[in-house]
């Protein structure tokens, strides 16, 4: 059973008295275990497309079965722990909490969930040492550099131990030496922890680095 299977799937957007359509007619399969790149120009409906797949947003009409579990008839609460369990987001602008320090922001995701108080603080330097940020663990945020942080992101996305990773941009505010590095941590978690990665990215070098692209072109999606 794929982890991501979309049908037919419409999405769009209230203005004024009228509606703008945001997605057409989508179809998008993806199995577990894939690192895909979703590529298109700004406005091509990207952020869209990944905010459903997340379950931060809804859509029209069309199917969407994550694991099998039909979205559209999970109430908000269902959304909700899918979420915190099984996806981890990461956001071209980090999103972290400047006044916390690096640990305390990876650990903020299992405050939410059924882990046991004491392990907090190991899972967290755990996360962290994958990503290869632990000797910051205790530095604040706001002293740390755009890769150091989005590092510290992505620990923070992972902390949980999910099956999906989302990430928007993830590369756009790194220069390119950062950037690759990036990509290399999101495709080791990817190979070695067996991680399904969706990554949104108008940079073809960085998509080239993805098992699989698609394109969305005016909120319609195409396989390369
Ligand atoms: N909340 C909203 N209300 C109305 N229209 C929206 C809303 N969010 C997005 N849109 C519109 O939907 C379209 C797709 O937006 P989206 O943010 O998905 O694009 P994107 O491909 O992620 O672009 P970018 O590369 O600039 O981030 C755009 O035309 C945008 O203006
Ligand atoms: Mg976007």
């Amino acid at each position: 059973m794929p982890l991501i299977k979309i049908s037919d799937l419409n999405k769009s957007y209230p203005v004024g008295k009228g509606k703008f359509a945001a997605l057409k007619h989508v179809d998008l399969t993806v199995e577990r275990g894939e690192m895909l790149a979703v590529m298109g120009k700004s406005g091509s409906g990207k952020t869209t497309l990944l905010n459903v797949i997340g379950t931060l947003d809804s859509f029209d009409s069309g199917s969407y079965l994550y694991n099998g579990h039909n979205v559209k008839k999970m109430t908000d609460g269902a959304k909700a722990s899918l979420r915190a369990s099984e996806i981890g987001f990461v956001h071209q602008d980090f999103l972290l909490m400047n006044r916390k320090t690096a640990a305390q922001n990876v650990a903020f995701p299992l405050y939410f969930g059924k882990t046991p108080y004491g392990k907090i603080k190991r899972l967290a330097a755990d996360a962290l040492s994958k990503t290869g940020v632990l000797e910051q663990a205790d530095k604040h945020v706001t002293d740390m550099s755009g890769g150091q942080k989005q590092r510290v992101a992505i620990a923070r996305a992972i902390v949980t131990k999910p099956s999906l990773i989302l990430a928007d941009e993830p590369t756009g505010a790194l220069d390119r030496a950062t950037a690759d590095e990036i990509m290399r941590l999101l495709l080791e978690l990817n190979r070695k922890n067996g991680i399904t990665v969706i990554v949104v990215t108008h940079d073809i070098e960085i998509a080239d680095m993805c098992g699989r692209i698609v394109y969305i072109k005016d909120g319609r999606l195409m396989e390369s």
